[in-house]
């Protein structure tokens, strides 16, 4: 049976050879963005191609009412035709490759227009289209052009002859599922539609063809060797480079010294690339990439990645981005001390790596190749292993390397992702290695790396990365002498990544380990009427994978989230340690290349989280990977009964182009006195009222026969009592398709959700009230009994709580501490402790201890996913609601307007609905966070284990205003 062009393994037909991309020619360029007439077939097999007839009126002939308008580049299903479906391995179609369903959204897309007036007359043009999913056939003037497959892959087509002024008709059919859908089984949405751009570009006689520029840095002698190919059959030109004095015939090699191009001083040359024709701007980047020694060397240096994995998204336009959009994305990773990003798992559109050229930060660029699907049938069928594939794939890295050869940023390709192994990526690699031996070469899924100058992992574990950078790792002998990355690693899902710092230090301590790249930049929430961001299954889909499509540092609204912000401080490009008490700082320059001349130094003294004095540090000028020691001033005036401490920043010293003058890039905090003395009030004797239902003790009224605390000063508090609870997380929830239980359904299991308080006694004394109780889940003998005293001065109150666990708990708890509900409490909150964002247990590098104000909705982090959120660590004192809590154990404190059973039954955030009730938790002690959504739990020094530790915890309350 023949199959038509869509079910088809051949990467297509009609299109030209792939070149070099570039942004702008003098060569008139028009773009055919915009709004185009549209319209959805339910099927691939209409016969009726008349829409593609030249002539054709979309109006005239429109019976029923079926075109109508969508806008260019942009994809149907979020433009109210059908609608978007998320799986991560699972292809939502049969595995039949390379047929595809009978029902196969269709979208006919029409596009008429007229030259400009100013449209040259002689030459050619040709008509590109940036990124189609997933298949195109194309027709100019009622001529079939032909068709292509490889969505994120530009393709183009000689159209000079078929054009004329006016009334042209550009007539596009786009398949949603072809042949190539086996090819990019990605872990995204599937969002059909021309979402890049269609531009027509005229190409003049002696226009330039595809040119390679080769711009490589000899550390040793400080030039850089220019070259820039044009294929011998095309027209030949110079290449001027004014500020070298460059001007050279293409083809021609010249060597000058140069400043190289890093990605912390991406410094690029403007040049210009002439032929008779056309002239194009260039900005060119001299670095030289090698492995040497086993390491990965630019211009001479190892470098480490700081990297996170980048797939383009946004909540409305999903993969159809602007150049706004993009810029924001890269302004983004360089102030949060990000230097490397990997495409996952496609090229992205072209004008992205421009901005990493220009602003700085090494790339991965890797293939629009996915097959992780056949993973789900042991591999069979894989098409990367079957040779009727190997053209398709072959196809697809001369698509990604001739488009993107000319980016200094570009250090490294990427076959693909998730392929499995077999003969197709080993054709691909060769066919790379071939085309451009000045990079190096990645893909993970081949354990054996026979095709890769990299040992690329993703989410091993860090004992499993310290055996690695150790060298003591299993596997081939060959593998063994590679330098290593995690290509993904720390699942930026919901509440997380934990153990960042300590993935951080084995970078730093083992040299092979050279950085990695965390799993992922963006969650890819749709911004959605009902939900807010829609996730997996919000739009009925059969097969589904939920939120686990939410995964980003940064929200869908591309706001960061504490995951983004405990990144920028673990991979800060300057360490400042030291010795608060002895006044010493020790400056350590993590950079790879860059002095310290771009940031200033500070330092400011503070007293009970307040300043009091500060200053500039005067920081000598270290090189790469030295260490400098400094000296702060003298202290102000010891005070007692203050806590104290340096917090030293280091700052940009002027505007760069990606951050003003004073942004901080790397900071520290150094204690020199703490030690908080709790007040011990006391001497108010308890007062039961004469039914004996109610205890008075001080301004604080309690329940006499549960020994609840009901009000203090009149104002009414619920339900304080002893909480373990917290609504999992996603990483508590683990990876959905690991048969091992994850932590949080040991928890359910183990009936933590519904532990029930008994009460034992209720004990007044002289000196105040003890009461005793036994919290248990039922059907269970493990309990946790918790003694409650309480003592008042009159207008303090006092409560020293203790927890003995009963039996041996076989799981961690989720949290240890107290809960309670202020009714009418919402507003403003005030505390001297960690923030201004929240932390946990392995979260908090990069929370400040301050005195910081917020109110009780700000605190709530907007995970898509409603989980466990918001918790400010370290906390000395806070005040909510009219009340003032003080403890010596720097409790974690939370505050919310719904209850943790409220939020842990939530799927989106607008199941949640604010009560008049801000709940208030204060943890002596919580589990940590981990990764465990994708990789590595909670490392055990993290883990809250309920036995055998007896817990005791103090805390004082008093009346504020508020
Ligand atoms: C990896 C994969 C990514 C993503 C991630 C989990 O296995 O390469 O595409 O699925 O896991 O979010």
């Amino acid at each position: 049976m023949e199959l038509s062009h869509h079910e088809d393994v051949s990467p297509g037909t009609g299109a030209l050879p792939p070149r070099a991309w570039y942004a702008a020619s003098d060569a008139a360029a028009l773009s055919l963005n915009g709004h185009w007439r549209f319209r959805l077939s339910p099927t691939a097999d209409a016969e009726d191609d008349s829409f593609a007839a030249d002539g054709y009126d979309p109006d005239a002939s429109d019976a029923e009412g079926a075109w109508g308008e969508i806008a260019v580049p942009g994809h149907w299903v979020l433009q109210g035709h059908g609608a978007p479906q998320y799986t991560n391995q699972l292809y939502p179609f049969p595995l039949d490759p390379p047929r595809v369903p009978t029902e196969n959204p269709t979208g006919d897309h029409l596009r008429l227009f007229d030259l400009p007036a100013d449209w040259p007359r002689d030459g050619a043009a040709v008509l590109r289209f940036d990124g189609v999913e997933s298949c195109a056939r194309v027709w100019l003037n009622g001529t079939e052009l032909g068709d292509f497959k490889g969505s994120r892959l530009p393709h183009e087509f000689a159209v000079g002859e078929l054009l004329r002024p006016e009334g042209n008709v550009l007539a596009v059919r786009v398949h949603q599922w072809s042949a190539g859908s086996y090819l990019e089984d990605q872990d995204q949405w599937w969002l059909p539609g021309i979402f890049r751009d269609v531009t027509l570009l005229h190409r003049p006689e002696g226009c330039v063809g595809d040119f390679f520029v080769h711009a490589a840095y000899d550390h040793r002698t400080g030039t850089g060797t220019l070259r820039v190919d044009i294929p011998e059959a095309d027209v030949q030109g110079r290449v001027v480079v004014p500020e070298l004095g460059i001007d050279v015939a293409t083809g021609e090699e010249v060597t000058v010294t140069v400043e190289p191009w890093t990605a912390e001083t991406p410094r690029l040359y403007d040049a210009t690339l002439a032929t008779p024709g056309e002239r194009i701007p260039l900005r060119v980047g001299f670095r030289t990439v090698a492995v040497e020694d086993g390491l990965i060397k630019v211009n001479g240096r190892p470098i480490l990645f700081r990297g996170v994995n980048r797939h383009e998204f946004h909540p409305r336009r999903g993969r159809a981005l602007d150049l706004e959009t993009m810029r924001a994305d890269v302004l983004l990773m360089k102030r949060h001390n990000i230097n490397a990003v990997r495409t996952s798992h496609y090229p992205p559109h072209p004008a992205f790596l421009d901005l990493c050229d220009e602003f700085g930060l090494w790339v991965v660029d890797e293939c629009d190749l996915e097959t992780h699907g056949f993973q789900a049938v042991g591999w069979r069928g894989n098409p990367v292993d079957d040779d009727r594939w190997t053209p398709a794939l072959l196809d697809r890295a001369a698509r990604m390397v001739e488009r993107d050869k000319n980016h200094a940023s570009v250090i490294v390709w990427s076959l693909g992702n998730e392929c499995g192994t077999g003969r197709g990526l080993t054709a691909m690699a060769e066919w790379i290695r071939a085309r451009d031996g000045s990079r190096l070469l990645h893909y993970e899924g081949d354990a054996s790396c026979e095709d890769t100058d990299v040992y690329s992992r993703m989410y091993a574990d860090h004992a499993e990365v310290e055996r690695i950078g150790r060298g003591e790792d299993e596997g081939p002998k060959e593998r063994r002498r590679l330098p290593f990355i995690l290509c993904e690693y720390a699942h930026a899902m919901g509440n997380g990544p934990g153990g960042l710092s300590e993935y951080q230090r084995l970078f730093e301590t083992y040299d092979r380990l050279q950085g990695g790249f965390v799993w992922e930049w963006i969650d890819h929430g749709i911004a959605h009427p009902t939900y807010e961001y829609a996730y997996g299954g919000d739009f009925g889909e059969e097969l589904h994978d939920g939120n686990f499509v939410c995964d980003g540092l940064v929200f869908p609204d591309r706001t960061p989230s504490p995951g983004l912000v405990e990144y920028k401080k673990v991979v800060e490009p300057v360490r400042i340690e030291g010795d608060g008490r002895a006044g010493t700082v020790t400056v350590t320059n993590l950079h790879d290349f860059a002095g310290l001349s771009h940031l200033a130094f500070t330092w400011s003294y503070e007293k009970d989280g307040t300043t009091v004095a500060d200053g500039v540090l005067t920081v000598p000028q270290v090189g790469p990977g030295e260490r400098t020691e400094v000296k702060l001033p003298p202290p102000p005036p010891r005070d007692p009964d203050a806590e104290t401490q340096w917090t030293v920043r280091a700052s940009l010293a002027e505007d760069t182009a990606w951050a003003p003058k004073g942004h901080v890039v790397a900071w520290a905090q150094l204690p020199v006195e703490y030690g908080m003395v709790l007040p011990v009030p006391g001497g108010a004797a308890p007062v039961r009222d004469a039914a004996g239902r109610r205890i008075t003790l001080g301004a604080a009224d309690f329940d006499a026969r549960t020994g609840s605390l009901l009000a203090f000063h009149g104002r009414e508090v619920r339900e304080l009592r002893l909480d373990v609870w917290r609504a999992p997380t996603d990483n508590d929830n683990g990876m959905p398709w690991r048969p091992e239980p994850s932590v949080a359904s040991l928890w359910r299991t183990h009936g933590l959700h519904r532990m029930r308080h008994r009460v034992d006694s209720v004990e007044t004394t002289g000196e105040g009230l003890t009461v005793r109780t036994r919290v248990a889940p039922a059907a269970s003998d493990l309990a946790l009994r918790t003694e409650y005293h309480w003592t008042s001065d009159g207008g303090k109150l006092l409560l020293r709580m203790s927890v003995t666990p009963e039996g041996d708990w076989p799981v961690p708890l989720p949290r240890l501490g107290i809960r309670f509900g202020l009714p009418g409490a919402a507003g403003r909150v005030r505390w001297f402790g960690g923030g201004p964002g929240e932390a946990y247990p392995d979260t908090a590098a990069a929370s400040l201890i301050g005195v910081w104000e917020s109110d009780v909705d700000a605190m709530q982090t907007p995970y898509v996913r409603p989980q466990e959120n918001g918790a400010r660590p370290a906390v000395r004192w806070a005040e909510v609601g009219g009340l003032r809590v003080e403890s010596d154990g720097a409790p974690a404190f939370t505050v919310r307007r719904w209850t943790t059973e409220q939020l842990d039954a939530a799927r989106h955030r607008t199941d949640l609905t604010p009560g008049d009730t801000v709940w208030v938790n204060l943890d002596i002690a919580r589990h940590g966070i981990g990764t465990q959504s994708c990789g590595p739990g909670v490392l055990p020094q993290y883990e809250l284990r309920a036995t055998p530790r007896p817990s005791s915890f103090s805390c004082v309350f008093s009346r504020v205003d508020g």
